[in-house]
């Protein structure tokens, strides 16, 4: 779906690194750290070698969380298709699900969407982009990962902004999202090829000043982020 209005950078900190042992109250500092919304990792030992958690644990953050605070769901499984519903009714608000994991993409944003819930599709580093180009005039977003998917704390792979860049030219007005590895240090590349909405995780998480993190995220994209 195209945005009417201009691009909006958005920090989207991913709380897999962080001390899952008391989620909401991490999440809830996120926020007051000044995340724009939450990433949540989903993983099922099948698509990505790690396992995570799944729609009670969402369901119960839900509770727990400002409902004003989106949850975006990274659907590291395969089968997407089996856990919209399931998402949906734990409050998930967005649900971005990868190619290579769906047997038939255009089914699944339709699911998605039927759900009330935003879509977005995620591409694998060896994905090349061009195979997603065809739904992204019907997707809310698309997330370019900078890391294998699987593991917080991995280095960014620069080369992925390539994809960035070439889907920013092609489409103007989309939510562009990168995920992994992302930090102050090489934000500046992200924001220069056009991604809007930034995941960070161990950057944010593992540092004794979150704030200050976030901060820094948002303050770079002030000089480089120009659509
Ligand atoms: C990796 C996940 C990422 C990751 C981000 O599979 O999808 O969201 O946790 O964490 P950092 O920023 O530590 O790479
Ligand atoms: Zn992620």
């Amino acid at each position: 779906m195209l945005n009417d209005s201009t691009l909006k950078v958005q920090i989207g900190p991913s709380i897999l690194n962080s001390d899952l042992s008391c989620l909401a109250d991490e999440c809830n500092n996120l926020v007051k750290n000044g995340a724009d919304y939450l990433h949540l990792d989903v993983m099922d030992g099948h698509f990505v070698p790690n396992l995570t958690f799944g729609a009670p644990v969402v369901k119960s953050l839900r509770k727990n969380v400002g409902e004003n605070v989106l949850f975006d769901m990274h659907m590291m499984v395969a089968e997407p298709e089996k856990w919209v519903q399931d998402m949906a009714n734990a409050g998930a608000d967005q649900y971005v699900f990868h190619y290579e994991a769906s047997k038939d993409p255009n089914h699944c944003i339709r699911i998605v969407k039927e759900a009330g819930m935003k879509v977005g599709i995620a591409v694998k580093p060896k994905t090349p982009v061009s195979l997603v180009e065809e739904y992204a005039d019907l997707v809310d977003v698309v997330l370019v990962m900078t890391v294998e998917p699987g593991f917080g704390g991995q280095k960014f792979m620069s080369d992925m902004m390539t994809k960035v860049s070439h889907l920013r030219s092609k489409f103007p007005k989309l939510d562009l999202e990168v995920d992994g590895g992302v930090s102050p240090t090489n934000v500046e590349q992200c924001y220069h090829a056009g991604a809007n909405l930034i995941v960070c995780g161990s950057a944010i998480t593992q540092n004794e000043d979150p704030a200050a993190v976030i901060n820094q995220l948002k303050k770079e994209a002030e000089a480089s982020f120009k659509f």
